[in-house]
């Protein structure tokens, strides 16, 4: 992403909004996990970048309660509305959601804690990004980013011929511009040559089966989203996928067949800031 809305790859529908809204249901225990083995608690003033539909941040909210404080920073103010909404409708008042490119707003420089999710791969150079982030934190202060990796991109057990197709699909060759595919095993990488301490790591995956499990509609409505960005890097053509009846038909394929379905990984990494710079 060079900073420009227009060029985010999965777009800015409504629909794309419900997308992020499916995708924390299924995401969202990973991230809870991740976050309280990073050490998110009680109290904690925390920074959430790429706050999207607001997702972590009612997250983080509820893991540092009333008396800590989230703020969310998002360059797109139609999806901060969003996420203004779900916070002020699920009641809590210890989010402030800030619009504006993350690196160019006046942010505090106390926070206890810096996160993000599925942000560090969008970006042309996270390394400078965590080296700028950690002058917002307090000496201490945590950095915790959780990061998909497409090196395992999302697989049918037993594969069928359906589910590789949606393989090729959604993964595009590595070097095609755009994302970072494998921001999550980069992190470790990342964090070092921004300066910061080795970071721990974690490593979980969402997996499911039979006809209510929501893995379906996500990989549809994830494809549906990058349509037209597929379309322009690898030159898929929409009437090969028939995108409005693949979630059914994924269904169809791992539930007729008792299979599972395994998400794309999320790679966790943490680590603290050792000094006042
Ligand atoms: C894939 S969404 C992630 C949403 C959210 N973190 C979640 O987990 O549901 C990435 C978001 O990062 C935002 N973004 C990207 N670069 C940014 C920047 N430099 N400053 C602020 N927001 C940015 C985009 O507008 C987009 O809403």
């Amino acid at each position: 992403m060079d900073g420009t809305p227009d060029s985010y790859i999965l777009g800015r529908s409504a629909r794309e909004t419900r997308r992020l809204i499916l995708q924390n249901q299924i995401y969202g225990p990973l991230t809870r996990r991740f976050f309280r083995a990073a050490g998110i608690g009680r109290g904690m003033k925390v920074l959430d970048i790429g706050s999207g539909a607001g997702d972590v941040a009612l997250l983080l909210a509820d893991l540092v309660g009333p008396s800590g404080r989230v703020v969310g920073v998002d360059m797109n103010p139609d999806i901060i509305e969003t996420a203004r909404s779900r916070a002020e409708a699920a009641g809590w008042n210890n989010i402030e959601f800030v619009t504006g490119d993350v690196r160019e707003l006046d942010l505090d420089t106390d926070f206890d804690a810096v996160v993000g999710r599925w942000i560090l791969m969008y970006l042309p150079d996270a390394v400078s990004m965590l080296r700028y982030l950690a002058t917002r934190l307090r000496t201490g202060g945590l950095v915790a980013f959780h990061e998909n990796d497409f090196s395992y991109p999302p697989t049918v057990f037993p594969p069928s011929e359906l589910s590789m197709q949606i393989q090729r699909w959604t993964v595009p060759p590595l070097g095609t511009p755009g994302p970072e595919l494998q921001m999550g095993s980069k992190l470790f990488r990342t964090y070092v040559e921004a300066g910061l301490p080795a970071p721990e790591l974690s490593v979980e995956a969402p997996v499911g089966g039979g006809p209510d499990w929501a893995g379906y509609e996500y990989i549809a409505e994830t494809l549906r989203s990058l349509l037209p960005a597929l379309g322009r890097l690898t030159g898929l053509d929409p009437r090969a996928v028939d995108i409005d009846t693949l979630a059914q038909r994924l269904r169809d394929d791992v539930v007729g067949r008792d299979a599972i379905q395994v998400l794309p990984i999320m790679f966790g990494a943490w680590s603290r800031k050792t000094d006042a710079r």
